[in-house]
């Protein structure tokens, strides 16, 4: 059966990618941020997985406000980097995984999550960043993502937008999911987005490092009762779009110690300001 070894947290910040692929990586003020995931691009080379289920937000480039899916899966056999203004990321086109994720719609969507089947999608900066932070820079031409990924796309940018809640009661049904597919899969699920920010209005600019950091504690130690953290204190605190953080919840729903096993050993931590105008945060668990 197929299992979820590990989970990922990440920010997205577009910046991120444009120092990647502008060859700025060495400056000072990049370097800063790139440091912090030196220790995960050895871990993931060591604990390669066969698939990832990537949870991100789309900001309006496969969606737009003409239709605003809640809760996306990708089922498609590959997905195109975006244009997001200034021509798409030179880096690989993402392979998808149909079985696998055709599995999980039929075996969540049963288990009364309306999930919609997106069998078309191309994937911006809230996808392609977290790879390249991962896995490094990759010549399109000449190389693709290690592994098969599965794009779960989740809204977070038109309200009404899913409660943490919600996104932590899918996550475990995400997991039983994929331990009911009959393949002996290594399994991460990433969750991304997020830390806190606010890119427009009077508080743009806005960054709480107590804030982040207890909730990275929270996500590590009391996932359940983090999850019933309201919008408003998210908006509130982390600005309109550190929002994205329940995101992370859904990721953190997959994890065994949820469904009654024992909890995830913290692998690397990492919390950075700035990025662009984003709080970085970075955090991998796994399973034991
Ligand atoms: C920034 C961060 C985001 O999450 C995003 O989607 C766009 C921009 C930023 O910090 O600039
Ligand atoms: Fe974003």
């Amino acid at each position: 059966m197929a299992r979820i070894t590990a989970s990922v947290y990440t920010s997205h910040v577009p910046a991120i990618g444009a120092a990647l692929d502008l060859g700025k990586t060495a400056e000072p003020y990049w370097q800063k941020v790139f440091s912090g995931y030196e220790p995960s691009k050895a871990w993931i080379e060591a604990n390669r997985p066969d698939v990832i289920f990537l949870v991100f937000n789309d900001h309006a480039t496969a969606f737009s406000l003409e239709m605003i899916p809640t809760f996306a899966i990708g089922t498609a056999a590959e997905y195109q980097p975006a244009d997001e203004g200034w021509g798409p990321r030179p880096v690989p086109t993402v392979q998808g995984h149909p079985a696998l994720a055709a599995h999980i719609a039929q075996s969540v969507i049963q288990e009364d999550f309306d999930l919609t089947i997106v069998n078309r999608m191309d994937v911006d900066h809230g996808l392609t960043v977290p790879l390249s932070l991962m896995f490094g820079q990759r010549d399109p031409k000449t190389e693709a993502w290690p592994c098969p990924v599965i794009p779960f796309a989740v809204n977070v940018v038109q309200y009404p937008v899913p409660s943490g809640r919600r996104c932590f009661q899918l996550g475990q049904a995400i997991r039983r999911a994929v331990e009911s597919f009959d393949e002996p899969l290594n399994v991460q699920i990433w969750g991304t987005g997020g830390m806190s920010h606010q890119l427009q209005g009077p508080r743009a600019g806005l960054i709480n490092r107590d804030w982040d950091n207890r909730f990275l504690d929270r996500l590590i130690s009391e996932p359940g009762s983090l999850a019933q953290v309201p919008h408003i204190e998210y908006v509130r605190e982390a600005g309109s779009e550190g929002i994205e953080l329940v995101m992370w919840l859904i990721a953190r729903g997959a994890m065994a110690d949820v469904a009654g096993g024992p909890p995830p050993r913290p692998v690397h931590r990492f919390y950075h300001v700035p990025a662009s105008n984003t709080a970085v945060g970075h955090l991998i668990l796994e399973n034991v």
